[in-house]
C-alpha cells in the first residue's frame, strides 16, 4: 500500500528539527496539487508552461495550515494554553482548527465586516472566541502583538517565525513536483509572510542540494492595498480581495529582499484584473480560488500581455485559498438563474432540445 501523505512536518522532517514526532499537531496539511493550466497558457501571447499550486486543497482551505502546524506544535510543546491572532480570515480559520487539535483556547481578532463569510464560519464552528474590531487588519495585528508580548498567550500570526518556517514547505513541494524550481513564481502579497517564506524555502532546498537554479519571485499586490509597491503605508487599504487588504505588511522587508535577491519584483494589479483572473481560472480551468489568490494569475497575465515572456518559461502561481471561502464574490459578479415549471419539456427547452 502506498503510504499516505503525513503532513509537512513529517514529510520534510529534516527541514524542521522538531524533536517530538508524536506531539506534532497536524491535519496532514500540504501535499497539494500542482495543476497544469494549459488552456490559459495556450491563449497567452507566447506559450509558457503554467502551473497552479492549489493551496485551497489544504485542510482548512488555505496555505496558512503549513505554518500553523509548526507554530501550534511548538507553542503546545512550550506549554502554551492559548493562541491569538489577527486575521483577514484565513489565519483565524487555520488557528481555530489547529487550536482544537492541540486542545488550546483560540482568540481571533478580525476587522469587523471585512472578512468573508466562509472564513468567519470556520472560526466560529471551531469554537474560537471571535473578536471583531471596528478597524483594519493592521490595527488588529498591532493589538494582538501587544497582548501576546505581555500575556501568556502564543501569537500565531506570521510575525511568529515558526509560521514562516512551516510555509517554506510550499517551495519544497513545487520543486519535488516540477523536478526543478520554476523560472517565475507569482503569488499574492498581503502581510508579505508568504513570499518571504516561499523564497526561504527555495533557498533552504538549494542549500540541502535538492535544487540548483532559483526562481524569480513575483509578488502581486492589489492596487488599492499596495504599500510595498508605493513605498509607503496605505492608511485606508481597499480591495475586493479582502484577504490582502493590508496597508502596513509585517514582512515588508522580507518581501523586498525576496524580490531583489531573486531578480523578481513586487507590482500591483487592479481589482478588475483580479476578477478577470478569478473567473478565467474557474470557467476555463475548473479551478476555484478566492479573489486574493487570483492576484497571482492577474500578475502573470499582466506580464505576459506586456511582452514579458519570451516563450517556454516555466511559471508557477500560488493559489493561496479556496473559492468556497468567499461565495459572495461569485454572486456579486455573476448571475445564473433559470426557473421553469417542474416539467421535463420545460427543462428540455432550456437545453435546446424539444
Ligand atoms: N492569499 C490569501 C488567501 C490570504 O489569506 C493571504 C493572507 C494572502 C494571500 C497573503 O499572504 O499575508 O503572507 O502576504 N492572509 C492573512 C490572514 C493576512 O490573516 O489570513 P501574506
Amino acid at each position: 500500500m502506498k503510504t499516505a501523505w503525513r503532513g509537512i512536518m513529517a514529510e520534510y522532517a529534516s527541514f524542521f528539527g522538531f524533536p517530538a514526532p508524536d506531539s506534532i499537531v497536524t491535519l496532514q496539511e500540504g501535499g497539494t496539487p500542482l495543476i497544469p493550466l494549459d488552456r490559459i497558457a495556450r491563449e497567452l501571447p507566447v506559450p509558457i508552461s503554467l502551473h497552479a499550486k492549489f493551496e485551497g486543497a489544504n485542510p482548512t482551505g488555505s496555505f496558512k495550515d503549513r505554518g500553523m502546524t509548526l507554530a501550534v506544535s511548538r507553542a503546545a510543546a512550550r506549554g502554551a494554553r492559548a493562541l491569538i491572532c489577527a486575521s483577514t480570515g484565513n489565519t483565524s480559520a487555520s488557528a481555530a482548527a489547529y487550536g482544537v487539535r492541540a486542545g488550546l483556547r483560540v482568540f481571533v481578532v478580525i476587522p469587523e465586516g471585512k472578512i468573508s463569510r466562509g472564513k468567519l464560519a470556520q472560526a466560529i464552528v471551531h469554537r474560537a472566541t471571535v473578536i471583531q474590531v471596528e478597524g483594519l487588519f493592521d490595527q488588529a495585528l498591532a493589538i494582538v502583538r501587544e497582548v501576546a508580548s505581555t500575556h501568556p498567550i502564543a501569537l500565531v500570526n506570521s510575525v511568529n517565525p515558526d509560521r514562516l518556517e512551516g510555509q517554506r514547505s510550499v517551495a519544497f513541494e513545487i520543486v519535488d513536483q516540477l523536478g526543478s524550481a520554476p523560472d517565475y513564481h507569482f503569488l499574492p502579497v498581503g502581510n508579505a509572510g508568504n513570499i518571504t517564506a516561499s523564497w526561504a524555502g527555495y533557498n533552504a532546498y538549494r542549500e540541502a542540494g535538492r535544487l540548483s537554479a532559483l526562481p524569480r519571485m513575483m509578488g502581486v499586490q492589489a492596487e488599492g492595498a499596495a504599500p510595498i509597491v508605493l513605498g509607503h503605508v496605505v492608511e485606508k487599504p481597499e480591495t475586493l480581495a479582502s484577504a490582502i487588504r493590508i496597508g502596513n505588511p509585517a514582512s515588508w522587508q522580507g518581501a523586498l529582499d525576496a524580490a531583489r535577491d531573486s531578480g523578481g519584483t513586487i507590482f500591483s494589479v487592479s481589482d478588475e484584473e483580479i476578477l478577470e483572473a478569478y473567473h478565467l481560472l474557474a470557467s476555463r480551468e475548473g479551478v476555484f480560488c478566492e479573489p486574493a489568490s487570483a492576484a497571482s494569475l492577474a500578475g502573470c497575465l499582466k506580464k505576459a500581455r506586456a511582452g514579458g515572456f519570451s516563450g517556454g518559461e516555466r511559471v508557477v502561481l500560488t493559489l493561496t485559498g479556496h473559492g468556497l471561502k468567499d461565495p459572495e464574490t461569485v454572486f456579486r459578479t455573476q448571475t445564473s438563474e433559470i426557473r421553469v415549471p417542474a416539467r421535463k419539456e420545460e427543462v428540455l427547452s432550456v437545453l435546446g432540445f424539444s
